[in-house]
């Protein structure tokens, strides 16, 4: 299903194209309209630096694309798990305006010859970045479609220069009290900070992304600004957000989602429509479409994109979930 641009079609879809019906009405004005966002959403983004709005301003290339219709920003900016910002769906985007993203560092560190701390104005700048349409899907059964610009996560990875211990990698958001009242609650059952991992060689397939922006516009805060992993095969907890440490380690790393419930969601979480959930099943999915129509489709294998398959040939996917 996933669609590749020969070289002479893949430049980007001007931004006025991801205009929608919902947007223009909720933008209620000629100045919305210009802006191409909804005000909600220009009031988290507005901060974003220069050298940040012209590098996504100006890429051009499309690597991925697909043939399914692309979301709503509307539903993708307002419909959000980060519990950094709280559990209901529009807590993150109702809490996130405390929280400021730049300037912003990355910590590389563990098993590499190169570890060091790199800021987000140096990535960017001397990055290639693309845009690359993804489908997102939650464990909890609903997808979205994402026009997602930024950096293939290998190329951060090699500047690193991980070295042949190195087996794994994991990844931390960012803790910060004031700003995120999700991790000053209490009764939290999550240990914050938010951790991920990846395998190295899943780390290093192509289509691992890390997302700087959404729509042609810099990451809303609710989305994982300033920087997130995508990882589209997987369910959409892998993706982790607004991140500041990265390590290459030797054993499988914990994750956020597997310490809270091992027996529900495992280290891989492969998207697979042949293993349910033990709550629910995942063979379909509510598809948020564009124009706010949500339709229930069947799920596939990798959510599609068949070419990671190769990383699991030995694997009982039912076991390593
Ligand atoms: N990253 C952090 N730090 N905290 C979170 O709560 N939620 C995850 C993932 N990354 C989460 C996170 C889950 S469950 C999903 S489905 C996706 O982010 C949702 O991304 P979206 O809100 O951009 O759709």
């Amino acid at each position: 299903m996933t669609r590749r641009f020969s070289e002479s079609e893949n430049h980007v879809t001007p931004k006025s194209m991801f205009l929608n019906r919902r947007q223009i009405m909720q933008g209620a004005g000629a100045l919305a309209m210009t802006s191409m966002i909804s005000p909600l959403v220009a009031a988290k983004t507005a901060n974003a630096p220069n050298w940040l709005n012209r590098k996504i301003n100006s890429t051009v290339y499309r690597s991925v694309d697909t043939d399914d219709s692309v979301t709503d920003a509307y539903d993708t900016q307002r419909y959000n798990n980060f519990y950094e910002f709280g559990t209901g769906k529009d807590d993150p985007v109702k809490n996130a305006g405390d929280f400021n993203p730049y300037p912003w560092e990355i910590s590389v560190s563990g098993l590499c010859d190169k570890p060091g701390v790199l800021s987000l104005e140096d990535l960017v700048t001397s990055s290639q970045t693309e845009e690359r349409i993804y489908r997102l899907r939650c464990v909890e059964a609903w997808s979205m479609v994402v026009p997602w610009t930024g950096i293939q996560l290998s190329s951060l990875l090699r500047r690193f220069q991980p070295n042949s211990k190195a087996k794994y990698v994991a990844f931390e958001t960012i803790v910060r009290k004031e700003e995120m009242p999700g991790q000053r609650d209490r009764f939290s059952f999550i240990e914050w900070p938010y951790v991920e991992g990846l395998r190295m060689d899943e780390a290093f397939h192509p289509l691992a992304f890390l997302a700087i922006g959404m729509y042609g516009e810099a990451l809303p805060v609710q989305n994982g600004a300033p920087i997130r992993l995508v990882v589209p095969w997987k369910y959409g907890f892998k993706s982790i957000k607004s991140i500041v440490g990265i390590r290459f380690v030797d054993q499988q790393p914990p994750t956020t989602w597997n310490l809270a419930a091992p027996r529900e969601y495992g280290f891989y979480s492969n998207v697979n429509p042949g293993r349910s959930h033990p709550r629910w099943s995942q063979a379909t999915e509510r598809r948020f479409g564009a124009d706010g129509k949500i339709d229930r489709i069947p799920t596939q294998l990798f959510n599609g994109y068949s070419e990671v398959a190769g990383l699991y040939k030995d694997m009982d996917l039912k076991l390593f979930y």
